[in-house]
C-alpha cells in the first residue's frame, strides 16, 4: 500500500483514492492492480508478466506501451552501491517512468514546480507513472533493497536518466522510509 509524504509539511497520505487524486492534480498517474500472486524467488520473468497479463495488457494498449519485463533487487544484486547511485541524483527521462511494484518496496520522490518536494513509497499491488520530463529520483534503501517490479516502456533507451545536476535529493538523504 502506497504512501505519499511531504516532509517540509509533515504531511502523509495513507488512503490511496487520495493519492490518486494528488496525483492527478499534478499530471502524474498512481493506481493500484490486484495481487493475490506472491511469486517466490524462482518465479520467471514469464510467470510475472502472465500473472498480471489481465491488468498489464488494456494498461499497455491503451498507453500505446511496446515491452514489459521484470526488475529484481535484493540483498544479493551485485554492485548495488552503484545502481542506487544512478537514480539516487534527480533526473530527467524522455519517456514514461512506469512501474508495478510485484513485491517489495522504493521511494520515488518529485519535485515539480512550486511546490514542496514529495514522495511516494510504492508496495506490492501499487502502480506509478512518472511523465516523460518530471524531475525526480528513486531510492530502494541504503541496504537490504528489496523491489521486485515490472518496468513498462514504449523504448527502453528513453529510459536514460538525464540528470539536473540539482543536488536537491542530497536535502532529503535522511529521510526515513514510513513504516
Ligand atoms: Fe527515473
Amino acid at each position: 500500500m502506497a504512501i505519499l509524504s511531504i516532509p517540509e509539511q509533515n504531511i502523509e497520505l495513507r488512503d490511496p483514492i487520495e493519492i490518486k487524486q494528488f496525483f492527478e492534480e499534478r499530471n502524474l498517474f498512481f493506481d493500484q492492480w490486484s495481487c493475490d500472486v506472491i511469486f517466490d524467488n524462482q518465479a520467471t520473468q514469464e510467470e510475472i508478466l502472465s500473472a498480471y497479463n489481465k491488468d498489464l495488457q488494456p494498461f499497455m494498449e491503451d498507453g500505446g506501451y511496446l515491452t514489459a519485463d521484470v526488475i529484481s533487487i535484493n540483498s544479493l544484486t551485485e554492485n548495488y552501491d552503484a545502481i542506487r547511485a544512478k537514480f539516487l541524483a534527480e533526473h530527467t527521462h524522455s519517456e514514461d517512468e512506469i512501474r508495478f511494484f510485484v513485491d517489495g518496496q522504493g521511494l520515488f520522490w518529485f519535485n515539480m514546480e512550486n511546490e514542496p518536494v514529495f514522495n511516494l513509497l510504492c508496495q506490492r499491488g501499487d502502480l506509478i507513472s512518472v511523465p516523460a520530463g518530471t524531475k525526480h529520483w528513486f531510492d530502494a534503501g541504503e541496504s537490504n533493497p528489496f523491489v521486485k517490479a515490472i518496468r513498462i516502456f514504449i523504448d527502453m533507451s528513453g529510459w536514460v536518466p538525464d540528470y539536473t545536476q540539482s543536488g536537491l535529493e542530497r536535502n532529503f538523504s535522511d529521510f526515513n522510509m514510513p513504516q
